[in-house]
């Protein structure tokens, strides 16, 4: 009997098939509409994902290789977040047009600004090809044979595929760590024009202070238009190009949010780990995340105290400091939810129940067991690969020196590199990061060239001393005059050289070995838990292709005694409002606004609504993904997740897990109040007040 409850317990637990967790593949959306509809939705299937007709799918596009974006006009008009179109703004910056500090507008179509290396696309289908994938594939078949086979296989597809449009390209993707295969047609556009984008002191609002947080109030949003031939096809960039006509676009809803309202997030989120071993998420929780969280620290102390003391400094490194602080909030939320939901320990309670079940199935028995003994072996060496990134090459001299010499266009990579390098947090980070490295990784994996130096030099302090007096890598014009065999006798070069070559016999071998093994025998264990709990709708993990997440509007209790309201308004960014922290500096303009209360039709009970938060299960590539209503009318633009949820990328948790969304009605506010770009809102549609 006992048995009987723990079995059934376990089920309920990793099953877990907790209320709006799911990305789910919109061909495939008919098995979850019942769902859907019973939680508010009024759409159909059809209406999602159709390949003969004009469907929802037909507004969303990849965007940028990262990031996804939405159509809202018949004119190609497309709205994605501003951290997805910053670099495009930064390039059509200078110092007369600062684009970033004061936003940009374009008057009319032939103001709007072409861009090099950008691209959208769009999925004309997706589809099942599992079994043309692995023709030839047989129960002997070895895992290389079948790489072969498959990658053949998917070839021919994928060249027919390319075939059938202007255009296109096709890529086919495993799901369910090859269990199964789906071809995904795209269109691509790559005349895509910068049409606006608020100054960051809107579109960053709170900066990575309010990264990852609620109550939020950032107006993450910019705007492209599609450009295509005479013919609606796309087109390399002419100024003969008129603006896309797409099949569709989203319709605007300025009705509104309240808590408990339905939500759908379309958008290509891009990686999610939920079906690994216990032992993983141990690594991840208790080994990975910390030590990169505390190195991460330490570099952004010290860059944090430099920033702080000239403007021109923290401008240096505004860019660099975000990138590193976006990751490492991230993780710490993470571990914070990992803990909080016992994840390691209901995992391995979930893999003695499987085991239990696999007993005496030759296909399932001992397959844990083998996985974990490669994660044993394979432990040590990812924490080495862990330092190596995170510490080492967090050096800017001993990354950049790799890069230089290996650089077809050293000028250009040296002209970037030192506009933003500032030597002495570099050389502090050094000391600071090598003397992690020495305390944390066993003699046995430092590399011999690097141990004779220590010796030499007798501290890590001495050595950075003598590098940084020293080296061409951080002098632009020594750099310049060096010779090839100065390069490459450079201290901070050989640093590199070791530690890669190092890298490269010693560690990679036996990690690619490891995950190559873990993949195949993973492939396994998926099919094996969807066998085990024949009852749970499994989706696939995220693999920056298009899903959709529904969910509901919904505040929640991130500690005790604390409770969030799931909506913020233009209060709290005049709370918030302060001319002397860069990040909290809002324009003078929407001051002005605020005063005169000049809110027009966006006003909703004597303020303008601003973000709101939601139980979408999102990720990382979700960003700027359209936010819809049961009727299908866009209402929001996702733009990040709330700390305490992150571990949503491992397990999803209803409580505490929140997608980010601007509203649109913000958006609109800005554009018209703000920027006083309303010919912009006159080309969409807007469906209710
Ligand atoms: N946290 C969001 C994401 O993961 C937004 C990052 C950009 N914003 C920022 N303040 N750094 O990408
Ligand atoms: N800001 C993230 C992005 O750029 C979305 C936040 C997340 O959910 O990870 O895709």
């Amino acid at each position: 009997m006992k048995k009987l409850v723990n079995f059934v317990l376990a089920i309920i637990i990793s099953a877990g098939a907790a209320a709006d967790e799911g990305m789910w593949l919109p061909s495939l959306i008919a098995n979850r509409i019942g769902d859907m509809t019973e939680k508010g939705f009024k759409l159909t299937a059809e209406d999602i994902y159709s390949i003969n007709n004009a469907s929802l799918k037909d507004c969303v596009v990849q965007f940028a290789g990262g990031c996804t974006g939405e159509l809202i006009s018949g004119d190609g008009l497309l709205i994605t977040n501003h951290h997805c179109g910053y670099d495009m703004i930064q390039s059509h910056s200078s110092v007369e047009h600062d684009y970033l500090t004061d936003g940009f507008w374009a008057a009319n179509r032939s103001e709007e600004l072409p861009n090099e290396n950008l691209s959208v696309s769009f999925l004309v289908r997706m589809e099942d090809v599992t079994e043309t994938v692995l023709k030839g594939c047989t129960a002997s078949t070895t895992e290389e044979e079948r790489i072969d086979i498959v990658d053949k296989n998917a070839e021919s597809l994928i060249i027919k595929a390319e075939k059938e449009g202007p255009g296109y390209y096709a890529e086919v993707k495993p799901l369910y760590y090859g269990n199964q295969y789906f071809l995904f047609v795209y269109q691509e556009f790559t005349d895509v024009r910068l049409v606006g984008a608020p100054p960051s002191s809107i579109g960053k609002f709170g900066g990575d202070t309010d990264n990852w947080m609620w109550p939020r109030h950032t107006g993450d949003f910019s705007l492209f238009r599609i450009y295509a031939d005479k013919d609606n096809n796309p087109a390399p960039y002419s100024p003969d190009n008129v603006p896309y006509k797409p099949k569709k676009f989203f319709n605007i809803s300025l009705k509104g949010v309240q808590e408990d309202d339905f939500t759908l997030v379309y958008g290509y989120p891009g990686r999610t780990q939920e079906y690994i071993l216990s032992d993983a998420v141990d690594y991840i929780a208790n080994v990975s995340d910390p030590h990169k969280v505390a190195l991460r620290t330490l570099r952004l102390d010290i860059q944090n105290e430099e920033m702080g003391k000239s403007a021109e400094i923290r401008i240096k490194y505004a860019s660099k400091n975000a990138g590193i602080a976006n990751a490492w909030k991230k993780w710490q939320g993470e571990i914070k939810g990992i803990k909080k939901m016992k994840t390691v320990d209901t995992k391995r309670e979930f893999e003695k129940k499987f085991n239990e079940w696999a007993a005496g199935k030759s296909e399932y028995e001992g397959l844990i067991d083998r996985m974990k003994e490669i994660y044993e072996t394979e432990k040590e060496y990812l924490f080495v690969t862990d330092y190596l990134t995170e510490a080492v090459l967090a050096v800017e001299a001993i990354s950049f020196s790799g890069r230089y010499v290996q650089s077809e266009n050293r000028e250009k990579l040296a002209e970037y590199f030192f506009k933003d390098y500032y030597k002495p947090i570099d050389h502090e980070t050094f000391v600071a990061m090598m003397s992690e490295y020495v305390a944390n990784i066993p003699e046995k994996f430092q590399p011999e060239y690097f141990k004779k130096q220590l010796k030499k030099y007798g501290t890590i302090e001495k050595m950075a001393d003598k590098l940084y007096a020293s080296s061409v890598f951080t002098d632009r014009e020594k750099l310049m005059k060096a010779s090839d065999k100065k390069l490459k006798s450079d201290g901070f070069y050989k640093l590199y050289e070791c530690f890669i070559s190092d890298y490269k016999t010693n560690i990679m071998p036996v990690v690619t070995k490891s995950e190559n093994e873990l993949q195949l025998l993973y492939r396994t264990y998926m099919k094996g838990q969807m066998e085990f709990m024949k009852n749970k709708d499994f989706y696939p993990d995220a693999n920056f292709t298009l899903r959709v997440a529904y969910g509901r509007v919904k505040g929640y209790e991130p500690a005790d005694g604390v409770s969030y309201y799931p909506v913020s308004t233009l209060e709290g960014i005049m709370q918030k409002d302060n001319p002397d922290i860069y990040d909290y500096n809002i324009p003078q303009k929407l001051r002005d606004i605020y005063k005169d209360k000049d809110y027009g039709r966006w006003e909703v009970n004597g303020t303008v609504p601003v973000c709101f938060i939601a139980t979408n299960h999102t990720t990382g590539g979700n960003s700027g993904s359209p936010v819809i209503d049961a009727e299908g009318n866009l209402i929001g633009v996702n733009f990040d997740r709330v700390w305490e949820g992150t571990m949503s990328d491992i397990q999803f948790d209803p409580e505490f897990c929140r997608n980010i969304v601007l509203d649109i009605r913000y958006a609109l506010f800005v554009i018209d109040k703000v920027a006083g770009a309303s010919h912009l809102i006159d080309e969409m549609v807007i469906v209710e007040e």
